[in-house]
């Protein structure tokens, strides 16, 4: 018997077959429920974190729906208020120095071109990344990406030379940082690898190291960034000042967007025309960042997440998670069981979350927006299923 749903049929018509699907009929959305048929199903995975305000937020409806009627799209080589705006809300919400923002359209562009201006800047040609950590799937992020050269690469080589630091082991991070090194890039928490929050003397170490060797350090907060940590970016919480700062997913609310923010001193060495982009920055995305920026600051949305996820962390330790990882609502449930089969099982009590590259850790992605009843939902759900 097919345990395909009847959109997974139609899609795979003509789609490429490349995604491992949930058994999941979404049709509609709305707060932080998904509807499928009569089932309302607690979306603690996001859509992959992008989902910051859940769904059919009424500022983001009302903010999409003005901006279509104002102007649809218009490109970088046409100065738009609307474009300013999110960039001066960007740029007030990053940590200190990095004031410069050049918008693209998701992750791995953001990534890309990080990559690029450190190796421009630095006039060197190896970046150091750190094991476990994902960047993305175009040829440079993807080259700093752990383990993908094994797998899905795809590349014959990479556009520079690539070295992976060992998670959290800070004497090999000092040996490894040299006058060839143009950048680190990290995921301060890492989270395709399951919320592992890396720890704070390795990170000071690294961002050290850098400073002594004139690397470049490049925070990815593509997931972790725009308020989900408990913090506007994680680099807040770490302390770190990075050189460059790429962030995306919960940026645009849903709508497709991402950011390069960068230093001043690195934004002196590029001039017209060494990047581009025809989408980034469109008056649509860029309407979206500000509506999610002020959304976050307004509703106090990253207390709400630094509250909830000190409730998790005290009492989602029950059933089969024996312990939790992460920062805010990045977190990682450690079981004692394979995270596949808690997915299944969470889901057949109507809770949605996310599996992890770690086989053992479930994890947690959920809207900004989350309440304590769908928290008590989860525990109580975990409890139900048991060791
Ligand atoms: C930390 C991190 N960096 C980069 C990416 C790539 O982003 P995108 O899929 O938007 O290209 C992701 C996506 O999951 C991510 O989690």
């Amino acid at each position: 018997m097919s345990t395909s749903t009847a959109a997974q049929t139609a899609e795979a018509r003509h789609l490429l077959q490349v995604y491992g699907q949930l058994p999941l009929e979404a049709t509609s959305a709305e707060g932080v429920y998904l509807h499928a048929g009569k089932r309302r199903i607690i979306d603690f995975y996001g859509g992959h974190a992008v989902a910051a305000l859940g769904y059919a937020h009424p500022d983001l409806l009302a903010a999409l729906e003005a901006e279509a009627k104002t102007m649809y799209f218009q490109s970088n080589a046409v100065a738009l208020e609307v474009r300013a705006k999110a960039a001066d809300a960007l740029a007030n919400l990053a940590p200190a120095g990095l004031s410069r923002v050049f918008f693209v359209n998701s992750g791995a562009e953001a990534n890309e071109n990080a990559l690029r201006v450190a190796c421009r800047a630095t006039g060197r040609s190896r970046v150091l990344a750190i094991e476990h950590g994902f960047h993305g799937r175009t040829a440079a992020a993807a080259a700093v990406t752990w383990g993908a050269a094994k797998s899905w690469y795809g590349f014959p080589r990479t556009p520079f030379d690539v070295d992976f630091i060992p998670r959290d082991d800070s004497a090999r991070a000092s040996e490894m940082l040299n006058g060839e090194t143009a950048a680190v890039i990290i995921e301060l928490v890492q989270g395709l690898a399951g919320a592992y929050d890396l720890d704070e003397g390795f990170v000071r170490t690294v961002a050290e190291a850098c400073r002594r060797t004139g690397a470049l350090l490049i925070v990815d907060e593509v997931q972790s960034g725009v308020g989900r940590t408990g913090a506007p970016f994680a680099a807040h919480l770490y302390g770190v000042e990075p050189d460059m700062l790429t962030t995306a997913k919960a940026l645009g609310g849903g709508f497709p967007c991402s950011a390069l923010l960068m230093t001043d001193a690195l934004a002196a060495t590029l001039k017209t025309g060494d990047l581009g982009t025809t989408f980034g920055g469109g008056p649509m995305a860029c309407a979206l960042v500000s509506t999610v920026i002020h959304v976050i600051q307004r509703d106090l949305l990253m207390d709400n997440v630094r509250n909830l996820s000190a409730e998790i962390r005290k009492h989602a330790v029950t059933g089969p998670v024996e312990a939790v990882q992460g920062r805010g609502f990045l977190l990682g449930l450690r079981c004692r069981r394979p995270a596949k089969d808690i997915q299944a099982e969470l889901l057949r009590r109507d809770i949605l979350v996310g599996t992890s590259s770690d086989p053992n850790v479930v994890r947690l992605l959920p809207p900004l927006t989350l309440a304590k009843q769908h928290v008590a939902k989860l525990v109580s759900a975990l409890c139900d299923i048991g060791h």
